[in-house]
Protein backbone atom coordinates (compact mmCIF):
# COMPACT_ATOMS: atom_id res chain seq x y z
CA UNK A 1 0.00 0.00 0.00
CA UNK A 2 1.44 3.44 -0.95
CA UNK A 3 2.21 5.54 2.20
CA UNK A 4 0.21 9.01 1.35
CA UNK A 5 0.26 11.71 4.17
CA UNK A 6 0.73 15.08 2.66
CA UNK A 7 3.80 17.98 4.39
CA UNK A 8 2.46 20.98 6.21
CA UNK A 9 1.34 23.73 3.92
CA UNK A 10 -0.41 26.23 2.19
CA UNK A 11 -3.26 25.81 -0.81
CA UNK A 12 -4.03 28.77 -2.64
CA UNK A 13 -7.11 28.66 -4.91
CA UNK A 14 -7.40 31.41 -7.31
CA UNK A 15 -10.94 31.39 -7.98
CA UNK A 16 -11.66 30.38 -4.29
CA UNK A 17 -15.30 31.17 -4.45
CA UNK A 18 -15.93 29.92 -8.20
CA UNK A 19 -17.66 26.51 -8.79
CA UNK A 20 -14.65 24.06 -9.22
CA UNK A 21 -13.92 25.14 -6.12
CA UNK A 22 -17.20 24.86 -4.04
CA UNK A 23 -18.23 22.16 -5.88
CA UNK A 24 -15.01 20.06 -6.30
CA UNK A 25 -11.88 21.20 -4.32
CA UNK A 26 -12.82 22.15 -1.20
CA UNK A 27 -14.98 19.19 -0.70
CA UNK A 28 -12.29 17.28 -1.59
CA UNK A 29 -9.55 19.05 1.06
CA UNK A 30 -12.30 18.40 3.37
CA UNK A 31 -12.30 15.00 2.63
CA UNK A 32 -9.13 14.50 2.91
CA UNK A 33 -8.64 16.27 6.33
CA UNK A 34 -11.26 14.17 7.86
CA UNK A 35 -9.95 10.89 6.83
CA UNK A 36 -6.35 12.17 8.15
CA UNK A 37 -4.52 12.19 5.51
CA UNK A 38 -3.68 15.97 5.86
CA UNK A 39 -1.52 17.64 8.93
CA UNK A 40 -3.34 18.40 11.31
CA UNK A 41 -2.06 22.25 12.17
CA UNK A 42 -0.55 22.53 8.67
CA UNK A 43 -3.16 22.68 6.18
CA UNK A 44 -4.63 25.77 5.34
CA UNK A 45 -6.59 27.10 2.62
CA UNK A 46 -6.32 30.73 1.21
CA UNK A 47 -9.47 31.33 -1.08
CA UNK A 48 -8.15 34.17 -3.79
CA UNK A 49 -10.86 35.83 -6.17
CA UNK A 50 -12.05 39.40 -6.87
CA UNK A 51 -13.91 40.19 -4.88
CA UNK A 52 -13.57 42.84 -2.35
CA UNK A 53 -16.58 41.88 -0.49
CA UNK A 54 -15.40 38.53 0.93
CA UNK A 55 -13.52 38.22 4.17
CA UNK A 56 -12.27 35.21 6.36
CA UNK A 57 -15.69 35.11 7.86
CA UNK A 58 -18.01 35.43 4.46
CA UNK A 59 -15.48 32.77 2.66
CA UNK A 60 -15.92 30.31 5.71
CA UNK A 61 -19.79 30.39 5.56
CA UNK A 62 -19.77 30.12 1.77
CA UNK A 63 -17.85 27.18 2.42
CA UNK A 64 -19.79 26.45 5.01
CA UNK A 65 -22.98 26.51 3.40
CA UNK A 66 -21.40 24.22 0.33
CA UNK A 67 -20.06 21.18 2.22
CA UNK A 68 -23.53 21.25 4.45
CA UNK A 69 -25.39 21.17 0.98
CA UNK A 70 -22.96 18.10 0.39
CA UNK A 71 -24.49 15.91 3.13
CA UNK A 72 -20.81 16.85 5.53
CA UNK A 73 -21.14 16.29 9.24
CA UNK A 74 -22.12 20.21 10.31
CA UNK A 75 -19.77 19.63 13.52
CA UNK A 76 -16.42 18.66 11.41
CA UNK A 77 -17.69 21.34 8.87
CA UNK A 78 -17.76 24.00 11.46
CA UNK A 79 -14.28 23.26 13.65
CA UNK A 80 -12.62 22.48 9.43
CA UNK A 81 -13.82 25.75 8.18
CA UNK A 82 -12.80 27.97 11.22
CA UNK A 83 -9.05 26.30 11.71
CA UNK A 84 -8.47 26.19 7.50
CA UNK A 85 -9.84 28.51 5.30
CA UNK A 86 -8.27 32.20 4.53
CA UNK A 87 -9.61 34.82 2.45
CA UNK A 88 -7.50 37.24 0.14
CA UNK A 89 -8.81 39.63 -2.41
CA UNK A 90 -6.64 39.83 -5.62
CA UNK A 91 -8.58 42.89 -7.00
CA UNK A 92 -7.26 43.43 -10.61
CA UNK A 93 -4.62 41.32 -10.94
CA UNK A 94 -2.24 43.99 -10.99
CA UNK A 95 1.76 43.71 -9.70
CA UNK A 96 0.65 45.24 -6.12
CA UNK A 97 -2.41 42.87 -5.59
CA UNK A 98 0.78 39.86 -6.56
CA UNK A 99 2.49 41.33 -3.54
CA UNK A 100 -0.21 41.85 -1.22
CA UNK A 101 -0.89 37.84 -1.75
CA UNK A 102 2.85 37.36 -1.09
CA UNK A 103 2.68 39.30 2.31
CA UNK A 104 -0.24 37.42 3.24
CA UNK A 105 1.31 33.66 2.64
CA UNK A 106 4.24 34.85 4.86
CA UNK A 107 2.17 36.21 7.17
CA UNK A 108 -0.13 33.04 7.58
CA UNK A 109 3.02 30.67 6.91
CA UNK A 110 4.17 32.55 10.25
CA UNK A 111 1.29 32.34 12.47
CA UNK A 112 1.12 28.98 12.06
CA UNK A 113 4.94 27.81 11.67
CA UNK A 114 4.90 26.62 7.96
CA UNK A 115 7.89 25.34 6.05
CA UNK A 116 6.99 27.47 3.23
CA UNK A 117 5.20 24.54 1.01
CA UNK A 118 2.94 25.99 -1.48
CA UNK A 119 0.58 25.01 -4.23
CA UNK A 120 -1.34 27.50 -6.42
CA UNK A 121 -4.08 25.76 -8.07
CA UNK A 122 -5.84 28.36 -10.83
CA UNK A 123 -9.02 26.96 -10.33
CA UNK A 124 -9.87 30.02 -13.45
CA UNK A 125 -11.24 30.26 -17.05
CA UNK A 126 -8.24 29.74 -19.23
CA UNK A 127 -8.12 33.36 -20.33
CA UNK A 128 -6.73 34.26 -16.81
CA UNK A 129 -3.78 31.61 -17.04
CA UNK A 130 -1.33 34.00 -18.61
CA UNK A 131 -2.12 36.94 -16.15
CA UNK A 132 -2.27 34.81 -13.26
CA UNK A 133 0.91 32.74 -13.85
CA UNK A 134 2.70 36.13 -14.78
CA UNK A 135 2.01 37.82 -11.57
CA UNK A 136 3.07 34.76 -9.68
CA UNK A 137 6.36 34.69 -11.23
CA UNK A 138 7.07 38.40 -11.18
CA UNK A 139 6.16 38.68 -7.52
CA UNK A 140 8.85 35.80 -7.04
CA UNK A 141 5.98 33.63 -5.51
CA UNK A 142 7.24 30.84 -8.07
CA UNK A 143 9.74 29.72 -5.72
CA UNK A 144 9.81 29.76 -1.48
CA UNK A 145 11.54 28.08 1.46
CA UNK A 146 9.51 24.70 0.58
CA UNK A 147 8.28 23.84 -2.67
CA UNK A 148 6.34 25.53 -4.57
CA UNK A 149 3.98 23.84 -7.48
CA UNK A 150 0.97 24.97 -9.40
CA UNK A 151 -1.88 23.36 -10.61
CA UNK A 152 -3.75 24.07 -14.37
CA UNK A 153 -6.84 22.49 -15.77
CA UNK A 154 -8.16 21.56 -19.18
CA UNK A 155 -8.10 23.32 -21.91
CA UNK A 156 -4.36 23.71 -22.55
CA UNK A 157 -4.34 25.47 -24.88
CA UNK A 158 -7.06 26.02 -28.15
CA UNK A 159 -4.54 24.33 -30.74
CA UNK A 160 -0.68 23.61 -30.99
CA UNK A 161 0.59 27.30 -31.36
CA UNK A 162 -1.48 28.44 -28.43
CA UNK A 163 -0.84 25.46 -26.09
CA UNK A 164 3.20 25.91 -26.96
CA UNK A 165 2.76 29.36 -25.93
CA UNK A 166 0.84 28.91 -22.71
CA UNK A 167 3.94 26.74 -22.02
CA UNK A 168 6.30 29.09 -22.86
CA UNK A 169 4.60 31.37 -20.86
CA UNK A 170 4.73 28.91 -17.60
CA UNK A 171 8.41 27.85 -18.24
CA UNK A 172 9.46 31.33 -17.85
CA UNK A 173 8.75 31.04 -14.17
CA UNK A 174 8.04 27.30 -12.88
CA UNK A 175 9.93 24.74 -14.21
CA UNK A 176 8.06 21.67 -15.68
CA UNK A 177 8.37 19.57 -12.15
CA UNK A 178 6.40 22.02 -10.64
CA UNK A 179 3.68 22.09 -13.07
CA UNK A 180 0.46 19.48 -12.22
CA UNK A 181 -1.75 19.85 -15.59
CA UNK A 182 -4.86 18.35 -14.33
CA UNK A 183 -7.15 16.49 -16.41
CA UNK A 184 -9.90 14.94 -13.96
CA UNK A 185 -10.23 11.74 -15.71
CA UNK A 186 -6.77 10.52 -14.85
CA UNK A 187 -7.75 10.87 -11.32
CA UNK A 188 -10.81 8.44 -11.94
CA UNK A 189 -10.04 5.49 -9.61
CA UNK A 190 -11.49 3.11 -12.59
CA UNK A 191 -9.02 5.14 -15.34
CA UNK A 192 -6.03 4.38 -12.72
CA UNK A 193 -6.74 0.74 -12.51
CA UNK A 194 -6.61 0.80 -16.13
CA UNK A 195 -2.81 0.37 -15.43
CA UNK A 196 -3.09 -2.13 -12.50
CA UNK A 197 -5.48 -4.31 -15.26
CA UNK A 198 -3.15 -4.53 -18.05
CA UNK A 199 0.08 -4.64 -16.10
CA UNK A 200 -0.46 -6.64 -12.89
CA UNK A 201 -2.06 -9.56 -14.70
CA UNK A 202 -0.12 -11.12 -17.46
CA UNK A 203 -2.30 -13.51 -18.82
CA UNK A 204 -3.62 -10.27 -20.76
CA UNK A 205 -0.57 -9.30 -22.14
CA UNK A 206 0.00 -12.22 -24.49
CA UNK A 207 -3.28 -11.35 -25.88
CA UNK A 208 -3.13 -7.49 -26.17
CA UNK A 209 -1.74 -6.52 -29.25
CA UNK A 210 -2.61 -7.02 -33.34
CA UNK A 211 -2.75 -10.96 -33.59
CA UNK A 212 -5.70 -11.20 -30.82
CA UNK A 213 -7.06 -8.24 -31.12
CA UNK A 214 -9.86 -7.17 -33.92
CA UNK A 215 -11.00 -3.67 -32.63
CA UNK A 216 -11.07 -1.54 -29.83
CA UNK A 217 -14.20 1.48 -29.38
CA UNK A 218 -13.84 4.07 -26.36
CA UNK A 219 -16.64 6.29 -25.38
CA UNK A 220 -17.42 8.46 -23.32
CA UNK A 221 -21.06 9.61 -23.90
CA UNK A 222 -23.77 12.17 -21.88
CA UNK A 223 -27.03 12.48 -21.59
CA UNK A 224 -26.96 16.02 -20.12
CA UNK A 225 -26.73 18.59 -22.67
CA UNK A 226 -24.49 22.10 -22.98
CA UNK A 227 -26.17 23.16 -20.00
CA UNK A 228 -25.20 26.60 -18.98
CA UNK A 229 -21.70 26.49 -20.38
CA UNK A 230 -22.55 27.89 -23.86
CA UNK A 231 -20.21 30.53 -23.51
CA UNK A 232 -17.31 28.41 -22.82
CA UNK A 233 -18.82 25.39 -25.03
CA UNK A 234 -19.27 27.95 -28.35
CA UNK A 235 -15.55 27.85 -28.28
CA UNK A 236 -15.04 24.57 -27.58
CA UNK A 237 -16.98 22.23 -28.93
CA UNK A 238 -16.69 18.05 -28.29
CA UNK A 239 -13.17 17.96 -30.07
CA UNK A 240 -11.68 20.04 -27.54
CA UNK A 241 -13.52 19.87 -24.47
CA UNK A 242 -13.31 16.07 -24.40
CA UNK A 243 -11.29 14.03 -27.48
CA UNK A 244 -7.96 16.32 -27.01
CA UNK A 245 -7.98 15.12 -23.50
CA UNK A 246 -9.70 12.89 -21.53
CA UNK A 247 -10.30 10.45 -24.58
CA UNK A 248 -7.07 10.40 -25.86
CA UNK A 249 -5.56 9.94 -22.06
CA UNK A 250 -7.59 6.76 -22.54
CA UNK A 251 -6.12 5.69 -25.89
CA UNK A 252 -2.56 6.36 -24.28
CA UNK A 253 -3.80 3.70 -21.11
CA UNK A 254 -4.77 0.89 -23.41
CA UNK A 255 -2.42 1.03 -25.90
CA UNK A 256 0.77 2.19 -24.23
CA UNK A 257 3.70 -0.52 -23.65
CA UNK A 258 4.17 -1.39 -20.12
CA UNK A 259 6.11 1.24 -18.55
CA UNK A 260 10.01 0.70 -16.89
CA UNK A 261 8.64 2.11 -13.64
CA UNK A 262 5.36 3.29 -11.79
CA UNK A 263 7.43 6.72 -11.75
CA UNK A 264 5.58 9.71 -13.72
CA UNK A 265 8.81 9.84 -16.14
CA UNK A 266 8.27 6.04 -16.90
CA UNK A 267 4.58 6.00 -17.64
CA UNK A 268 4.61 9.97 -19.50
CA UNK A 269 7.05 8.55 -21.91
CA UNK A 270 4.88 5.63 -22.74
CA UNK A 271 2.13 7.75 -22.62
CA UNK A 272 3.64 10.25 -25.25
CA UNK A 273 5.39 7.59 -27.23
CA UNK A 274 1.79 6.45 -27.87
CA UNK A 275 0.30 10.08 -28.97
CA UNK A 276 3.48 10.17 -31.61
CA UNK A 277 2.66 6.66 -33.38
CA UNK A 278 -1.01 7.89 -34.15
CA UNK A 279 -1.42 8.34 -38.02
CA UNK A 280 -2.73 11.64 -39.13
CA UNK A 281 -6.49 11.24 -39.17
CA UNK A 282 -7.95 11.13 -42.10
CA UNK A 283 -10.93 13.03 -43.56
CA UNK A 284 -13.15 10.44 -43.88
CA UNK A 285 -12.61 8.77 -40.56
CA UNK A 286 -14.20 11.46 -38.64
CA UNK A 287 -17.53 12.61 -38.36
CA UNK A 288 -18.78 15.89 -36.22
CA UNK A 289 -22.41 16.50 -35.05
CA UNK A 290 -24.95 18.45 -33.34
CA UNK A 291 -27.85 17.29 -31.15
CA UNK A 292 -31.09 18.54 -32.73
CA UNK A 293 -34.63 18.16 -30.27
CA UNK A 294 -34.79 14.85 -29.33
CA UNK A 295 -36.67 12.97 -26.56
CA UNK A 296 -34.28 11.44 -23.62
CA UNK A 297 -35.71 8.86 -20.86
CA UNK A 298 -39.00 10.27 -21.95
CA UNK A 299 -38.51 13.67 -21.56
CA UNK A 300 -38.26 16.19 -24.56
CA UNK A 301 -34.65 17.63 -24.82
CA UNK A 302 -33.97 20.90 -26.50
CA UNK A 303 -31.52 21.03 -29.49
CA UNK A 304 -28.02 22.50 -29.28
CA UNK A 305 -29.17 25.60 -31.29
CA UNK A 306 -31.90 26.61 -28.80
CA UNK A 307 -29.74 26.61 -25.93
CA UNK A 308 -29.69 29.60 -23.92
CA UNK A 309 -26.24 31.74 -25.14
CA UNK A 310 -25.60 29.61 -28.55
CA UNK A 311 -25.70 31.13 -31.83
CA UNK A 312 -28.83 30.25 -34.15
CA UNK A 313 -26.42 29.44 -36.40
CA UNK A 314 -23.68 27.59 -34.50
CA UNK A 315 -21.91 25.22 -35.99
CA UNK A 316 -19.98 23.80 -32.86
CA UNK A 317 -19.99 19.84 -32.86
CA UNK A 318 -21.63 18.39 -29.62
CA UNK A 319 -20.36 15.13 -31.15
CA UNK A 320 -17.06 13.38 -32.35
CA UNK A 321 -16.55 10.22 -33.92
CA UNK A 322 -13.30 8.91 -35.40
CA UNK A 323 -10.91 6.13 -36.36
CA UNK A 324 -7.74 6.13 -35.14
CA UNK A 325 -4.67 4.20 -36.41
CA UNK A 326 -1.89 3.77 -33.02
CA UNK A 327 1.18 2.43 -36.08
CA UNK A 328 3.03 0.73 -33.80
CA UNK A 329 4.02 -3.23 -33.65
CA UNK A 330 1.65 -3.87 -30.93
CA UNK A 331 -1.05 -2.25 -32.60
CA UNK A 332 -0.47 -1.69 -36.50
CA UNK A 333 -3.98 -2.20 -38.31
CA UNK A 334 -6.34 -2.28 -35.16
CA UNK A 335 -8.56 0.62 -35.58
CA UNK A 336 -9.35 2.64 -32.31
CA UNK A 337 -12.64 3.92 -32.59
CA UNK A 338 -13.66 6.79 -30.10
CA UNK A 339 -16.66 8.69 -29.47
CA UNK A 340 -17.74 11.20 -27.40
CA UNK A 341 -21.32 13.44 -27.38
CA UNK A 342 -23.37 15.15 -25.29
CA UNK A 343 -27.48 14.03 -25.14
CA UNK A 344 -27.12 10.94 -26.37
CA UNK A 345 -28.85 8.16 -24.28
CA UNK A 346 -27.24 7.96 -21.05
CA UNK A 347 -24.00 8.14 -19.19
CA UNK A 348 -21.50 5.99 -19.60
CA UNK A 349 -17.51 5.58 -20.16
CA UNK A 350 -16.63 2.09 -21.44
CA UNK A 351 -13.84 0.89 -23.62
CA UNK A 352 -14.41 -2.13 -25.40
CA UNK A 353 -11.84 -4.62 -26.84
CA UNK A 354 -13.15 -7.19 -28.80
CA UNK A 355 -10.89 -10.02 -30.12
CA UNK A 356 -10.52 -11.90 -32.98
CA UNK A 357 -13.13 -14.40 -33.99
CA UNK A 358 -11.92 -18.29 -34.41
CA UNK A 359 -10.10 -18.41 -37.66
CA UNK A 360 -12.03 -21.19 -38.41
CA UNK A 361 -15.54 -21.81 -37.11
CA UNK A 362 -17.13 -25.31 -36.25
CA UNK A 363 -20.31 -24.64 -35.21
CA UNK A 364 -21.61 -22.89 -38.62
CA UNK A 365 -22.80 -26.27 -39.85
CA UNK A 366 -25.24 -26.05 -36.49
CA UNK A 367 -26.63 -22.60 -38.49
CA UNK A 368 -24.64 -20.22 -35.78
CA UNK A 369 -22.73 -17.44 -37.25
CA UNK A 370 -19.97 -16.20 -34.45
CA UNK A 371 -21.46 -12.35 -34.89
CA UNK A 372 -20.04 -11.10 -31.71
CA UNK A 373 -16.12 -12.55 -30.53
CA UNK A 374 -15.24 -12.38 -26.82
CA UNK A 375 -15.03 -8.86 -25.53
CA UNK A 376 -13.77 -7.34 -22.97
CA UNK A 377 -15.88 -4.74 -21.42
CA UNK A 378 -13.78 -1.98 -19.00
CA UNK A 379 -17.00 0.44 -17.78
CA UNK A 380 -15.37 3.38 -16.06
CA UNK A 381 -18.45 4.54 -14.90
CA UNK A 382 -21.22 4.66 -14.15
CA UNK A 383 -21.46 0.84 -13.00
CA UNK A 384 -18.00 0.79 -12.36
CA UNK A 385 -16.28 -2.68 -13.15
CA UNK A 386 -15.62 -5.22 -16.02
CA UNK A 387 -17.14 -8.03 -17.91
CA UNK A 388 -15.29 -10.52 -20.31
CA UNK A 389 -17.98 -12.17 -22.70
CA UNK A 390 -17.67 -15.49 -23.38
CA UNK A 391 -19.59 -18.04 -25.88
CA UNK A 392 -21.43 -20.69 -23.76
CA UNK A 393 -23.20 -24.26 -24.79
CA UNK A 394 -26.72 -23.70 -23.07
CA UNK A 395 -27.73 -26.58 -21.07
CA UNK A 396 -29.71 -29.38 -23.06
CA UNK A 397 -31.49 -29.48 -26.44
CA UNK A 398 -31.36 -28.31 -29.24
CA UNK A 399 -27.73 -27.81 -29.44
CA UNK A 400 -27.39 -23.78 -28.75
CA UNK A 401 -24.62 -21.51 -28.00
CA UNK A 402 -25.18 -17.92 -26.28
CA UNK A 403 -22.90 -15.19 -24.99
CA UNK A 404 -22.26 -14.57 -21.42
CA UNK A 405 -20.39 -12.11 -19.55
CA UNK A 406 -18.45 -12.86 -16.58
CA UNK A 407 -18.56 -9.64 -14.23
CA UNK A 408 -16.65 -7.67 -11.53
CA UNK A 409 -18.54 -4.99 -9.99
CA UNK A 410 -16.70 -2.29 -8.22
CA UNK A 411 -19.30 -1.42 -6.01
CA UNK A 412 -19.79 -4.50 -4.74
CA UNK A 413 -16.33 -5.54 -4.14
CA UNK A 414 -15.28 -2.21 -2.61
CA UNK A 415 -18.26 0.00 -1.81
CA UNK A 416 -18.40 3.15 -3.22
CA UNK A 417 -15.33 5.42 -4.82
CA UNK A 418 -13.41 8.42 -3.99
CA UNK A 419 -14.22 11.33 -6.32
CA UNK A 420 -11.34 12.48 -9.15
CA UNK A 421 -10.07 15.35 -7.09
CA UNK A 422 -9.44 13.90 -3.75
CA UNK A 423 -6.58 11.66 -5.59
CA UNK A 424 -5.72 14.18 -7.63
CA UNK A 425 -5.15 17.25 -4.60
CA UNK A 426 -3.55 14.38 -2.55
CA UNK A 427 -1.02 13.60 -5.30
CA UNK A 428 -0.30 17.24 -5.65
CA UNK A 429 0.59 17.80 -2.23
CA UNK A 430 2.67 14.47 -2.18
CA UNK A 431 4.41 15.71 -5.37
CA UNK A 432 3.19 12.52 -7.43
CA UNK A 433 3.10 13.83 -11.18
CA UNK A 434 2.12 10.22 -12.59
CA UNK A 435 -1.57 11.48 -12.95
CA UNK A 436 -0.64 14.59 -14.34
CA UNK A 437 -0.35 15.35 -18.05
CA UNK A 438 3.39 16.71 -19.30
CA UNK A 439 3.85 19.14 -21.74
CA UNK A 440 4.94 17.12 -24.41
CA UNK A 441 2.00 15.38 -24.32
CA UNK A 442 -0.39 18.25 -24.62
CA UNK A 443 1.58 19.35 -27.62
CA UNK A 444 2.03 16.06 -29.38
CA UNK A 445 -1.75 15.43 -28.78
CA UNK A 446 -2.56 18.85 -30.19
CA UNK A 447 -0.35 18.15 -33.44
CA UNK A 448 -3.00 15.35 -34.10
CA UNK A 449 -6.23 17.32 -33.52
CA UNK A 450 -5.46 20.53 -34.88
CA UNK A 451 -5.37 20.27 -38.80
CA UNK A 452 -9.00 18.56 -37.94
CA UNK A 453 -10.26 21.89 -36.51
CA UNK A 454 -8.81 23.73 -39.31
CA UNK A 455 -10.63 21.05 -42.18
CA UNK A 456 -14.05 23.16 -41.15
CA UNK A 457 -15.31 19.49 -41.23
CA UNK A 458 -19.49 19.12 -42.17
CA UNK A 459 -21.29 18.84 -38.71
CA UNK A 460 -24.21 16.30 -39.09
CA UNK A 461 -27.39 16.46 -36.50
CA UNK A 462 -28.80 14.22 -34.65
CA UNK A 463 -31.66 13.79 -32.43
CA UNK A 464 -31.20 14.26 -28.68
CA UNK A 465 -31.34 10.74 -27.19
CA UNK A 466 -29.72 9.07 -30.44
CA UNK A 467 -26.27 7.76 -30.34
CA UNK A 468 -24.67 10.74 -32.82
CA UNK A 469 -25.86 10.96 -36.43
CA UNK A 470 -26.35 8.20 -38.85
CA UNK A 471 -22.95 9.33 -40.23
CA UNK A 472 -21.00 7.81 -37.14
CA UNK A 473 -22.37 4.35 -37.76
CA UNK A 474 -21.17 4.46 -41.73
CA UNK A 475 -18.01 5.23 -40.50
CA UNK A 476 -17.53 2.05 -38.95
CA UNK A 477 -19.87 -0.06 -41.13
CA UNK A 478 -17.76 0.59 -43.96
CA UNK A 479 -15.02 -1.48 -42.01
CA UNK A 480 -17.02 -3.67 -41.53
CA UNK A 481 -17.73 -3.05 -37.72
CA UNK A 482 -20.41 -1.74 -35.49
CA UNK A 483 -20.50 0.19 -32.45
CA UNK A 484 -21.20 -1.04 -28.88
CA UNK A 485 -24.23 0.78 -27.62
CA UNK A 486 -23.80 0.11 -23.56
C1 LIG B 1 -15.37 18.14 -18.49
C2 LIG B 1 -16.04 18.73 -19.69
O1 LIG B 1 -13.99 18.18 -18.63
O2 LIG B 1 -15.80 16.79 -18.34
C3 LIG B 1 -17.56 18.65 -19.58
O3 LIG B 1 -15.66 20.10 -19.81
C4 LIG B 1 -17.98 17.22 -19.30
O4 LIG B 1 -18.19 19.12 -20.77
C5 LIG B 1 -17.20 16.65 -18.14
O5 LIG B 1 -19.36 17.24 -19.00
C6 LIG B 1 -17.48 15.16 -17.97
O6 LIG B 1 -16.84 14.71 -16.81
P1 LIG B 1 -17.36 13.41 -16.06
O7 LIG B 1 -16.39 13.22 -14.94
O8 LIG B 1 -18.75 13.74 -15.59
O9 LIG B 1 -17.35 12.31 -17.07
Amino acid sequence: MRENRAEPHILVIFGGTGDLSRRKLLPAISNLSRQGLLPDEGSIVLGVARDSEHNDESFRALVHEALLSKGFPAEDVGRWCEGCLRYQTIGRHGAEDFLALASRIDAIEGEHNLPGNRVFYLALPPGAFPGTITGLGEAGLNSSPGWTRVVIEKPFGHDLASAQELHRLIHAYFDESQVYRLDHYLGKETVQNLLVFRFSNPIFESIWNRDRVQSIQITVAEDLGVEQRAGYYEQSGALRDIVQNHLIQLVTLIAMEVPSAFTADAVRYEKTKVLRSIAPVLRHDVVFGQYARGVIEGSEAAGYLEEPGVAPDSRTETFVAMKLEVDTWRWQGVPFYIRTGKRLPQKLTQVAVTFRRPPVYMFDSLGFCPITSNVLLLTLQPDEGFSLFFDVKTPGEPFNVETVPLHFSYEDAFGSLPDAYETLLLDVLTGDQTLFVHADEVETSWKIFTPLIEKGLEVYPYEAGAWGPPEADQLLYQYGHMWRNA
